[in-house]
């Protein structure tokens, strides 16, 4: 396996970074996350987006072009022999002694790339059983719209899900509304055939796989409520499912332990899942 670190492509058990990086002194460091399907970037632009704009948050300098960057992702996903799976891209401030403010300009950033292989039958198997998830206080900070490898909050309320025989943490703000997952946004689709889903705002990560849902569902001719919901409305809802360049579209069965609907994957989930891979 070969991991791309600062402009090398190293064996991946020896790829490493300095222990004066920002990254692991202050998780000063974004990140971002491809699904890779027969080769190819699922949704790459929109992935190149969103990493342009967390560095841009961060006033984080592009180590890279995207034209460079895309040519590298490419050929670790052929030195790795990826078919189906994932790139993993994380980039920090750089290496500094270390100090609380921004280290001098000129610092040039981390930049570290990995891959990973994906069973995509297992993700869909996944999707025909549904998964169950759990709610848990949203303990994060105020900017979840930013990609930050600052992921604290989130580890422990994934392990929290896992520790319950769960696979999601659906995260509850103070108002009592779901903000997201862990590592995915939240959806649901009402009574009346409404797909509601929290607006990108602060309080989430903007989802590369939420959005291009919003373009197909639309199209498809669903209606679109872009506003917060709450456990109670989920469980009364008709269908819950998750979204993730992981996971795609991934039916929600059941919440903290009580079934949604008939606590059966629904038609409209399985739908738009077909409808998301079909238009990336
Ligand atoms: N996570 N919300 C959070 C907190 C996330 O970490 C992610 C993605 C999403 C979904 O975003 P997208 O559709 O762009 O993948 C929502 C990645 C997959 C991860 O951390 O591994």
């Amino acid at each position: 396996r070969i991991a791309y670190v600062n402009g090398r492509f190293q064996r991946h058990d020896l790829a490493a970074v300095h222990i004066e990086d920002r990254g692991f002194q202050f998780a000063d460091a974004i990140y971002e996350v491809w699904a890779v399907r027969k080769g190819e970037l699922l949704d790459a632009e929109g992935h190149f987006d969103r990493l342009d704009r967390s560095l841009g948050e961060l006033r984080i300098a592009h180590p890279v072009t995207r034209a460079a960057l895309t040519i590298v992702i490419r050929e670790l996903i052929r030195r790795n022999r990826i078919g189906d799976g994932l790139v993993y891209l994380q980039i920090s401030r750089g290496r500094a002694r270390r100090d609380h403010g921004f280290p001098p300009p000129g610092t040039r950033p981390t930049l570290v790339l990995t891959t990973k292989r994906l069973d995509l039958d297992a993700v869909a198997g996944r999707a025909a059983q549904g998964v169950s998830v759990i709610s848990v206080p949203d303990q994060r900070w105020a900017r979840c719209d930013i990609k930050t490898v600052n992921l604290l909050p989130n580890t422990l309320a994934k392990q929290a899900a896992r520790d319950a025989g769960a696979y999601e943490a659906w995260q509850v703000d103070a108002d009592g509304f779901v903000t997201e997952g862990t590592s995915s946004n939240a959806w649901i689709l009402t009574a009346d055939g409404a797909l509601v889903t929290r607006p990108a705002d602060h309080a989430i990560l903007h989802g590369i796989t939420r959005a291009t849902l919003i373009r197909v569902a639309t199209s498809a001719g669903y209606r679109l409520e872009e506003r917060p919901f709450t456990i109670a409305e989920a469980l009364e809802a008709r269908e819950a499912f998750l979204t993730s360049a992981t996971n795609f579209v991934m039916p929600v069965t059941r919440i903290d332990g009580r079934p949604v609907a008939n606590g059966e994957p629904g038609s409209v989930s399985a739908e738009l899942r077909q409808a998301y891979l079909a238009a990336v």
